[in-house]
């Protein structure tokens, strides 16, 4: 949720259009976003599912193919947008953690001089990565997957949806873990409490093609300097107390796998994602009867039960939700 400071900076927001390029607001935003993730220009858009099909077609072109964990938001959320709307066919591949090593890379692009195949144009990764757990890509393997792709004359966009809470995990500047990427997207939703905002970022030409696709997509908005007036101060404000979100999330994950029933991998909670089995019921079950008590996860899978930690949740919220899940699993 917003918090009070981003709801009245919405409500006094100097307001252009930002289809025309003059809100001023927003290229406000945009110029901040663009320097935080050392790219030359970035431009607004309504969520990350739609930055990252901008980032596939950007990067792709139709008929061709863009490698992706077969884990990945893009793969396995994105209702096909690749595919449905760009043309473009997704090679997923299976990790061990969320993280492609460079042979896995390498292994997974098309022989060129093959007629039968599909071009390999690109690559996606993801930082932190949600379905693995929230895990942050320890840099250098990042660098060392994208120098991979790079070798194989590939583009390389970055789902860095949660890019800030990898960065505050490693303890890295942003723009770093960005250098991997020709292309990022962040979430100024999510962790950093914007109601509503993504932002795409790349080079100039990458950014001006991103805007010719989110108008032909419907993502051009008017007076978007209300949301962007939220953004600048996630950027701001919101990112240095992920920190805190990333505590939170451990001490939630180390009780509930002191807790009979659950089974939580400790080494995979390294930011504000815990991801935990339920032995004892269903995931779905659990997730009900915590929801009736006020506490609010998503079943992610049979027996996969996933949990956030956030702004607006404190170390007494993480105590309370402990308790709440004993009692249902005691039910
Ligand atoms: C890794 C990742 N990428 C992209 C998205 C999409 O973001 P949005 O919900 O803003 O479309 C999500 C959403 O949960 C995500 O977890």
């Amino acid at each position: 949720m917003p918090s009070p400071e981003m709801r009245q900076a919405m409500v006094t927001a100097p307001l252009g259009d930002d289809v025309f390029g003059d809100d001023p607001t927003t290229n406000k935003l945009l110029e901040l976003a663009a320097r935080k993730m050392g790219k030359a220009a970035a431009a607004f858009v309504p969520s990350g599912t739609m930055g990252n099909l901008i980032g596939i077609a950007v990067n792709a072109q139709r008929g061709q193919e863009l490698i992706a964990d077969a884990d990945s938001h893009a793969f396995f959320y994105e209702t096909a947008g690749a595919a449905a709307v760009c043309g473009v066919q997704i090679r997923p591949v299976h990790t061990e953690a969320g993280v492609m090593t460079p042979g896995q890379v390498v292994e997974a692009v098309r022989p060129r001089d093959d007629p039968h195949e599909p071009i390999t144009a690109a690559i996606t990764f993801e930082d932190t990565h949600n379905r693995h757990g929230g895990i942050a890509w320890p840099l250098d393997a990042l660098r060392a997957a994208s120098d991979a792709a790079h070798a194989q004359g590939l583009r390389v966009h970055l789902d860095g949806a949660r890019i800030f809470n990898a960065a505050i995990a490693l303890g890295v500047d942003a723009s770093e873990i960005a250098a991997c990427a020709d292309t990022v997207t962040f979430c100024l939703s999510k962790g950093l409490a914007c109601p509503i905002g993504s932002v795409f970022c790349g080079s100039g030409d990458d950014v001006l093609e991103a805007i010719r696709w989110r108008k032909r997509l419907g993502g051009g908005m008017r007076q978007v300097g209300v949301l962007a007036a939220a953004g600048l101060i996630a950027l701001d404000k919101m990112v240095d107390r992920l920190a805190e979100d990333h505590a939170n999330a451990r001490t939630l994950a180390e009780g509930l796998s002191e807790m009979d029933g659950l089974r939580c991998d400790l080494s995979r909670v390294q930011t504000n994602l815990v991801y935990f089995d339920v032995e004892s019921m269903p995931a779905s079950k659990f997730a009900d009867e915590c929801t009736k008590r006020g506490l609010l996860g998503g079943a992610t899978g049979a027996r996969s039960v996933r949990f956030v930690t956030h702004y607006g949740i404190d170390a007494a919220d993480v105590q309370s939700a402990l308790k709440i899940c004993e009692e249902v699993l005691s039910d």
